[in-house]
């Protein structure tokens, strides 16, 4: 009975994808943690502090007050009124409220909207360098992930143009677009995302935006896609400007053409989104100063990576705009970014995430370093990257 079960459960194709290597450095991190090493952790695309405390105290009253069932499928309705208040407050856009969806972070919002928005086959663009899950969400789903070689000449961002040639070569469905970006910490300019969208929509390209990293931009004001277009799907996150990671909780703007689609979807694949996560979600918007001193620390800790990584000899690197990322060009000293990786963990103690992960060919010339850690963190950093190269 046994044996025939086994042979019965094969992972189906669509589930080969390729594992996401952070994890791989982090289980290697954690093994030379157990060994009594000290790392710094710069692999982790993740806020070191946690919730807000206005999150926390919401989340206490309401364990005090009783059970929490369900909520309706598109979120509690305050919190769908509170996230559509700050388009007004922060992109002075009125977003209606009834195109708020609370999914289970941005994660859960992409497989709603590739299901809601694509058919199995369509070819979706997406830039490389870029964000591993939108490739391998989209091939999980049968759909085909379109990768489009950005570089510096554009900021590391997709254009128009470069759309347009792959589109008029075989078509494209979809494309998602995202500034600040993972990994490149790299943003696109108002004038660059309102051309990348007009030619996608002018094509009949439908346009996911996705603004996880929005509230934590240093070079120049993000623009919200909702700005430029309604009919944009636009995903962002609690996870990182307000540090909720592990809330899992998130939301989508939906075009009206969409909307029952994505309900009837997560109706049926989640039912709900967790509610605590709901009500500490709503909370954190009346965190904003704790937020606010947690982002000027990210940038005091770009400001030291910026001064200090030159001078430890990792002197290239992609414009440092955004999010909490730094791209450095790692070329000089290996043309494999894994190997150097782990090295670098080995030898210097401390944790980088290899640009493979992020573009599979030139990706072997980078390494994705992360800057939401501590000060001093950031510090010791420079300082053992800079005895290791020279050593
Ligand atoms: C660019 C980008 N989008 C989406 C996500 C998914 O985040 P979450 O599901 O926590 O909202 C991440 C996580 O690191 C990310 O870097």
């Amino acid at each position: 009975m046994l044996e025939k079960a086994k042979c019965l459960l094969h992972p189906s194709v669509r589930s080969g994808i390729p594992p996401f290597m952070v994890m791989d450095v982090m289980a290697a991190a954690a093994r030379l943690e157990a060994q009594g090493r000290r790392i710094v952790h710069m692999e982790v695309g993740q806020p070191a502090a946690g919730a807000p405390s206005t999150a926390i105290a919401a989340v206490r009253a309401a364990l005090a007050d009783g059970p929490q069932g369900y909520t309706a499928t598109l979120g509690i309705p305050s919190l769908r009124r509170r996230i559509a208040k700050a388009y007004a407050d922060w992109h002075q856009i009125d977003l209606d409220p009834e195109r708020v969806v609370v999914t289970t972070g941005s994660s859960a919002a992409f497989m709603l909207a590739f299901l809601a928005a694509f058919e199995p086959g369509d070819r979706i663009a997406v830039a490389v360098p870029g964000y591993p899950p939108y490739r391998h969400i989209l091939s999980a789903l049968g759909c085909e992930p379109v990768l489009i070689e950005t570089d510096a000449a554009t900021r590391w961002c997709m254009t128009g143009n470069m759309l347009i040639d792959r589109h008029r070569a075989r078509p494209i469905k979809g494309v998602i677009v995202g500034s600040p970006a993972n990994p490149t910490g790299t943003m696109m300019e108002a004038d660059a995302l309102s051309e990348l969208i007009q030619t996608a929509e002018d094509a009949g390209i439908a346009v996911i935006s996705d603004e996880i990293y929005h509230g934590l931009d240093y070079a120049f004001a993000a623009r919200s896609a909702a700005r430029i277009s309604p009919g944009v799907i636009v995903a962002n996150s609690f996870s990182k400007y307000f540090c909720m990671t592990g809330w899992r909780i998130g939301w989508m703007a939906v075009p009206s053409a969409l909307l029952r689609a994505v309900e009837c979807l997560q109706q049926n694949l989640a039912i709900s989104v967790p509610t605590l996560s709901q009500i500490a979600a709503e909370a954190a918007f009346d965190g904003r100063a704790e937020l606010e001193d947690i982002k000027h620390g990210y940038e005091e800790n770009r400001r030291i990576l910026l001064d200090g990584l030159p001078r430890a000899g990792l002197d290239s690197f992609l414009p440092v705009d955004g999010a909490f990322y730094l791209y450095a060009d790692i070329s000089r000293f290996s043309s494999d970014s894994f190997q150097f990786a782990t090295r670098m963990l080995e030898e210097a103690g401390v944790a980088a995430t290899p640009g493979i992960d992020f573009d599979p060919i030139r990706g072997r010339k980078f390494l994705r370093l992360c800057y939401a850690g501590s000060r001093d963190d950031m510090r010791e950093a420079v300082a053992r990257i800079g005895t290791w190269l020279k050593g």
